[in-house]
């Protein structure tokens, strides 16, 4: 079968889903984001936690990748990276991003858009101590989506860093950051089976409250 005919066949959407009655949603997004995320962990969806964030480089062409969501407070929506790779150079000349949430099994999306800030090295500092020893030592090189010169050279890199940890484990990586992405809109999708999907964005008014709309499907 030819893959565009194989891809039609495939189903999507197929549900069953909750209903979503968005007429009973709470006024801060962030207390429905935290209900939906509750609900992704009780429905066993693995990496739940997980979202694609989207930046844009320097000639404004968009770039995407899935990282795991860190912790959300008044800062907003926490991920953790280096700041010497590629999404680093591109928040640091271009400070805002998008993040996409999909938990397939409830047929549910967020999207959530705004400015992006570093958070403090204290901050950084505990995120990289509370990582697992071998991804301290991958960071510790630095070298995240650099080109692999020659055969080899990660393991001695990491062999390298893994000593340099083991001799001090309170080593951190300077370029190791926690950035936060402040939204100023948030939306939250759920699908419906008869493909009337109901979709609430939310918008940061200038008075810090929120305002709401409900989109089309
Ligand atoms: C499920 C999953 C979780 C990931 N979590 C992170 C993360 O928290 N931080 C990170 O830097 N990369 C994470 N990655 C790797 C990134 O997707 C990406 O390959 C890497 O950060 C390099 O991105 P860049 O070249 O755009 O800077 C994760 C990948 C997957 C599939």
């Amino acid at each position: 079968m030819r893959l565009q005919a194989r891809l039609r066949q495939l189903k999507s959407l197929a549900g069953p889903f909750a209903p979503f009655d968005t007429a009973s949603a709470p006024g801060d997004p962030g207390a429905l984001f935290l209900t939906w995320l509750e609900d992704a962990i009780a429905a066993g969806i693995r990496e739940p936690h997980a979202m694609t964030l989207s930046t844009v480089d320097d000639d404004g062409r968009p770039d995407a990748r899935v990282l795991i969501l860190k912790n959300i407070d008044a800062n907003g929506w926490h991920f953790a990276s280096t700041k010497a790779g590629p999404k680093g150079r591109q928040l640091a000349r271009q400070p805002h991003a998008a993040l996409t949430f999909y938990w397939q099994p409830l047929g549910r999306q967020v999207r959530l858009r705004g400015p992006v800030a570093e958070l403090g090295r204290e901050v950084c500092e505990a995120d990289f101590r509370a990582r697992p020893p071998a991804a301290r030592a991958g960071a510790l090189a630095e070298r995240q989506s650099d080109v692999i010169a020659r055969d080899g050279e990660v393991e001695a890199a990491l062999a390298e860093q893994t000593l340099r940890l083991e001799r001090d484990p309170s080593l951190v990586s300077p370029a190791w950051t926690v950035y936060a992405l402040d939204p100023t809109e948030i939306e939250f999708w759920q699908a419906s089976t008869d493909r009337q999907h109901m979709r609430l964005r939310y918008r940061k008014t200038s008075a810090g409250g929120w305002s709401r709309d409900r989109l089309w499907p």
